[in-house]
């Protein structure tokens, strides 16, 4: 049988991704899953791993830029209720204590509001972040003031072949905006927070998106910072002091702003993006000697195996 028929009440095919982004850029994709539940899901993967179709892993697009002709393979988002859900699990030794158990299709900034309202610490730092649960986890999303790896206890994964796996702190491997997950994607994880003064945690908390919203041009089409800080320097820092704010290329121009921003204006394309990141490198290289890495995600085009890009029946 083939690939698509057998998933055909979880699949839509040709669907845009560009309005699936924060940028609003890129194609579309060949097929978007959108799995019901677990099992649904280990069967998708086992069978994208034996017939060779690519998968990418969307959350809520707030890291990516999805290049012009969009992605031929297997597009999958956890938006289903059966990766939503959170439970607050009280410590029974330590009443201090609540271990949050959320799906990987959460939406971060959802559960850090519910956290604070409840008084519980360790998810204010993630205001104002957007994204899902499993792809703040996955890249270890944060900021100034923490980031997600410091309250995360264990985390459920789905590997390639369709297995699921639950994973320590240790073994997803945090480090500075990057995790070993890899092929693998979040369906849930446990997380530890710490009962606070609800009134004092809520400051904290509007404090933090207070910083963001000054420092930040939240307001414009972007995918938040796209290099990562080079070590003790700020890439933001840096590309302002190359002169580069405001610099265009087509649509895509560097944020007046936060210079780590690039904002695209209706009209841009993922081209127009991609210029202008390769110039801000060059620029930066040039007058530094720095090399930046790239923090957002960009979705190439890669095949699907050829026998499985044909739509129609076979004769
Ligand atoms: N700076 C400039 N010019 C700019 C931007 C920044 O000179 O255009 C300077 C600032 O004056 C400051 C320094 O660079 O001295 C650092 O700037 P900022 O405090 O804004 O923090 P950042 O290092 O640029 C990091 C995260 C952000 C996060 C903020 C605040 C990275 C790459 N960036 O930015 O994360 O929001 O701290 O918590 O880790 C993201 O991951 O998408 C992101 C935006």
């Amino acid at each position: 049988m083939r690939f698509s028929s057998d998933f055909a009440n979880i699949l839509t095919e040709n669907e845009p991704l560009g309005p699936r982004t924060w940028f609003g850029l890129g194609g579309p994709a060949r097929w978007m899953a959108r799995p019901t539940g677990l099992t649904q899901l280990m069967e998708l993967f086992r069978r994208c791993q034996q017939e060779e179709v690519p998968v990418y892993k969307l959350g809520q697009g707030a890291n990516l830029l999805v290049n012009d002709d969009g992605v031929d393979g297997v597009v999958v988002q956890l938006n289903a209720p059966a990766f939503r859900g959170v439970d607050w699990n009280a410590d029974a030794r330590d009443p201090d204590i609540v271990r949050v158990s959320a799906g990987g299709g959460m939406d971060m900034n959802r559960l850090a509001r519910e956290a604070v309202r409840r008084g519980f610490a360790g998810l204010e730092c993630m205001g104002g972040i957007p994204g899902t649960l499993g792809g703040i986890i996955r890249m270890n999303a944060g900021g100034r003031f923490g980031q997600i790896a410091d309250v995360v206890r264990a985390v459920t994964v789905v590997n390639a072949a369709g297995q699921l796996r639950t994973l320590t702190h240790e073994q997803v491997g945090f480090r500075y905006r990057h995790t070993d997950l890899g092929e693998t994607i979040v369906c849930r994880a446990t997380l530890e927070l710490k009962r606070e003064d609800p009134t004092r945690l809520r400051e904290r908390f509007l404090e933090i998106w207070d910083y963001k919203r000054k420092s930040q041009p939240l307001a414009d089409y972007s995918a938040g910072c796209v290099f990562k800080n080079p070590p003790n320097e700020s890439a933001g820092g840096l590309i302002d002091r190359a002169g580069l704010k405001g610099c265009t290329v087509g649509g895509a121009s560097v944020s007046t702003n936060h210079a780590n921003f690039i904002v695209a204006k209706e009209g841009s394309t993922s081209r127009d993006v991609l210029s202008l990141i390769g110039l801000v490198r060059r620029k930066v290289a040039e007058r530094f000697g720095v090399e930046l890495e790239l923090e957002i995600e960009i979705w190439n085009r890669r095949r699907a195996k050829k026998t499985l890009i044909r739509t129609e029946p076979r004769p």
